[in-house]
This record gives C-alpha cells, structure tokens and sequence, in this order.
C-alpha cells in the first residue's frame, strides 16, 4: 500500500520535472493541475494516514517537494512566457531611438513669492489657513466691522454674484479672518494666502484680481510691540537682513489703532528712486490690532483676547523681486513669460 502511494508522488514528480509548457494556456493548465484549488497533490497529503509511522517523515517530505518544484517550475515559465509578451509589445519599435523630451514646467513668480512668505511665517508657528474666493457680505464686510452704509466700504469696489444676494468676490483675504476666528478657539495664528477681486480698471499697475496673504495672530495679551517685531523679522528675511521699516498710522475698519509698513530700499539705484517715488520708503502691507468689535463679532471675548492682522499684496512684491513691470503679464499664461521663471524653485 504505502509502495503505491510513494510510487504515484514519484511519478508526478517525474511529470513535473519533464513539463515544458508551449504556451500561456498549456502552464495554466500545469498550474490547475499542480497548485489549482483541487490539485492531484492535496489528496495526497491526506493519505499520509495510510503510511506506517516509520516512513510517515519520508512520505511527508517527498509530497511536499513536489509541491515545491511545481511552484518553483510554474514561476520559472510564468517569467518566460511574462518576458515573451513583453517583447512581441516592442516589435518593429526602434528600442535605441532617443527619448522625447518633456519640459519641466515653471512656477509662476506670484506663487514663488507666496511659497517664500508662507515659509517664513512657517517658521515662526503661522499655519496656513485655506478659505473661499466667492463669499458672504457677512464675513466679507460685515464681521470685518463694515456693515451696509459704512463709508469704507468705497474703498473696495466689490463684484457681486449675480442672482445671489449677499454673495460676491471676496475683495480681501480678511475674510478670512472670519471665517477662522468663527471656527476655532484662541489661540489663533494663521496666514491666509490666496486670490482677491476688485471692480478696477486694468492697467499695468493693477488688475480686477491679485493675491494677498492675510496675517491673524489673538492670544491672550498680543501687543502692538509683537506686531511689530513680527513684521521687522519678516523683512529681514524677505528683503535682507539690514532692512529698516517704519510704520504709519493709517485706517482700516477692522483694526485699531492701524498702519501702513514701509521698507527701506534706499536710493541708490534708479529702480529705487522710481519704485519709492524719491523717499527711498516702499509701501508694503497694511496691518493693525484687531479692533475689539471685529471679535465680538466672530464670538471672541474681546476683554480677554487681543490680536493683530496685517495683508500683504503679493503681485507688488513679485513685481519688484524680478523686475516685472506690467501686473497683467501676471494672468495672460503667456508661455515666454512664464518660462522665464523655470531656473527659480
Ligand atoms: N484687508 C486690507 C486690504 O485689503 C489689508 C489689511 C489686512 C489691513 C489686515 C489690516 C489688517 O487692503
């Protein structure tokens, strides 16, 4: 009995070791044979009941060795016919022609400045804050302590959405502001960067879009001091390391008391003289502390928390950083524009 059961695994291995599978069909037919949920190998296993216990060990060994070749036989030729179907896919293609080559796209000198600030206000524990363009006259205006007949609303010529009222472009990134302070707990210390709209006349000095990048800082005891030291690092890093900057008192509804930061370009060259109009002072961003009303508005204890904002125009930067010098160059894709920047990463 056990001489037949030794016999019958020989005689497969055999089988096995002879198999020489023509094609893709003939080794999956080896393959259901051999490893197939009902292969002629499993029943055998079971017969190891019917060996005396001296040869048990033996018969064990030589069922499971030809399980093993068949694994090993069928990966062996799955290789080949895999390789062979690989090469009929080149046939009559020319493997030594060279390559064709794809040009790496470049960044666009607004987001070049963007990646740069983000990754200064990174560094000192700003996160970015991502929010809508189309929003509500609530977290645009409203929030921002600039309800329906406030005067400064002149100052921002705003899109609406047609058919939807209430709803426009935003026309600062301070709506972000809102929309942040309405939806999380102090502390808050976010940028906001993104793209802005106004009703404006396009010129080679300003356009109906650009960017900004919002600053919001609230914290319990947040001075007029941090702001300020906040933004001198930011220059520095920026612009260089010796710049000065100087702020004026300025207006905006949402912050108070508020201000205009210039840097010091100098006047040496007649870039700088243009660019400062002869004072030698840029104009960057505006900035302030935020006016305890626009908290209470966003559902912040303003006895508690003080803040400070600031936004910076980004297409003014970029401008002056690569000599750029008409803002809609910045939206028409033009392709010999744009490939200017592919060295810059
Ligand atoms: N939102 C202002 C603007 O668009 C800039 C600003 C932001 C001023 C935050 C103060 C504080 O011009």
């Amino acid at each position: 009995m056990s001489a037949t059961l030794f016999d019958q695994v020989e005689a497969l291995m055999a089988e096995i070791g002879k198999a020489q599978p023509s094609s893709a069909d003939e080794l999956e037919q080896f393959r259901i044979r051999f490893l197939g949920s009902k292969n002629i190998l499993k029943p055998l296993f079971g017969e190891i009941k019917q060996i005396e216990p001296a040869r048990k060990k033996e018969y064990g060994q030589l069922v499971n060795r030809a399980k093993e070749e068949a694994e090993a036989k069928y990966a062996e030729w799955q290789a080949v016919f895999a390789r062979e179907k690989r090469q009929s896919a080149y046939a009559g293609m020319d493997l030594t022609a060279p390559g064709e080559p794809r040009p790496l796209g470049s960044r666009h000198p607004v987001s070049l400045v963007m990646q740069e600030m983000i990754a200064i206000f990174g560094r000192i524990g700003f996160s970015v804050a991502d929010d809508r363009e189309i929003e509500d006259d609530w977290h645009n205006f409203t929030a921002m302590n600039t309800p329906e007949d406030h005067p400064a609303r002149d100052m921002q010529d705003t899109f609406y959405v047609v058919d939807a009222p209430g709803m426009l472009l935003r026309t600062h990134t301070s709506s972000v502001q809102a929309r942040v302070m309405t939806s999380r707990k102090p502390p808050i210390r976010i940028i906001a960067p993104g793209r802005v709209y106004r009703n404006e006349t396009i010129s080679a000095r300003s356009h109906c879009q650009f960017h900004q990048i919002e600053g919001l800082y609230i914290d319990e005891g947040v001075s007029f001091a941090d702001l300020k030291q906040t933004l001198l690092h930011f220059v520095r890093e920026f612009y260089g390391k010796d710049r000065k900057i100087r702020l004026r008192p300025s207006y905006f509804p949402f912050t108070e008391p508020s201000a205009e930061m210039d840097v010091y370009m100098g006047l040496e060259t007649e870039k700088d003289r243009r660019i400062t109009k002869g004072t030698g002072w840029l104009e960057v961003l505006g900035c302030g502390m935020v006016d305890p009303a626009v908290l209470h508005n966003c559902g912040i204890d303003p006895e508690r928390y003080t803040g400070y904002a600031f936004g910076i125009g980004i297409e003014r930067t970029a401008m002056l950083r690569y000599n750029i010098e008409d803002i809609r160059l910045m939206f028409e894709n033009d392709i010999r524009f744009l490939r200017q920047f592919d060295a810059v990463v």
